[in-house]
């Protein structure tokens, strides 16, 4: 297939019916665990989780802080990884948004003590949901913008914006980047991004890059992971 029906292909798969039913049924049929919510390679966690806090350090503490620590959101949350390793530790109130209900049951008890701080579970699928209005300092989403279609990503970018504690709440994104055109993975009905089509789809959801950098000390047969971090634009 050449590269302009591959990219025609993509956006067909991403464009059908079930494309979000395919998801639910893959996620369904993985296991509640690290291993699981992280594709078979639990044993890069702690190097992402390692990256991932370097990554948000510079916004949180030291005398450049600009970001405070009261709430954050941990968006696809899946058992409560990100939200056990790197946001309970920093903020005070971490909220989990996931589709998958028996991630989220799961996630009850992983968290274990720190999970008193949990506002709110929010089992609903990104596409469909909305953060509370002005509440978050930090929205974090990693290894889930995947699932959504373009127009509904930028949509949900969008509500983020609201969602963030005005002028100074950040959104985290740290997802695969495709080396080429967007990829298609038949098996969890999702889609790889290149670094381009990220780009265009911040600036389309009037989004400022504040700071962007790629996962260090990755291996190099597997996709590059960038993190972004991003305001909304102000007119
Ligand atoms: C690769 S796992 C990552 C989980 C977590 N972010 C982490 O890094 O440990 C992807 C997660 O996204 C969830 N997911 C898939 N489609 C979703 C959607 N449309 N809305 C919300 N979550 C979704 C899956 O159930 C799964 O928990």
């Amino acid at each position: 297939m050449d590269a302009q029906s591959e990219g025609k292909d993509t956006k067909d798969k991403m464009n059908s019916e079930d494309f979000y039913t395919n998801a639910i049924s893959y996620w369904e049929g993985i296991p509640a665990t690290v291993d699981g919510v992280m594709g078979g390679f639990a044993n890069l966690s702690t190097n992402d989780v390692t990256g991932s806090k370097k990554f948000l350090s510079s916004f949180i503490t030291g005398p450049e802080a600009s970001v405070a620590t009261n709430r954050a959101l941990d968006c696809g949350a899946g058992i409560g990884r990100v939200s056990k390793r790197l946001l309970l530790p920093l903020f005070k109130e971490v909220d989990l948004e996931e589709q998958n209900p028996s991630f989220l049951e799961r996630a009850k008890e992983y968290l274990g003590e720190s999970g008193r701080r949990v506002g709110q579970f929010f089992p609903t699928g990104l596409q469909e949901f909305a953060p509370i209005k002005g509440h978050y300092d930090v929205i974090w989403c990693q290894w889930v913008l995947s699932h959504l279609r373009d127009a509904d990503l930028i949509l949900f970018l969008k509500r983020c914006c609201q969602g963030l504690v005005p002028h100074s709440g950040i959104i985290v994104v740290k997802e695969n980047i495709a080396r080429d055109e967007d990829e298609f993975d038949d098996n969890d009905s999702s889609v790889t991004r290149s670094m381009e089509a990220f780009l265009r789809i911040f600036s389309e959801s009037n989004l400022v890059i504040l700071k962007q950098e790629l996962q260090p000390r990755w291996p190099e047969n597997m996709f590059e992971v960038a993190l972004f971090a991003l305001k909304p634009k102000t007119t």
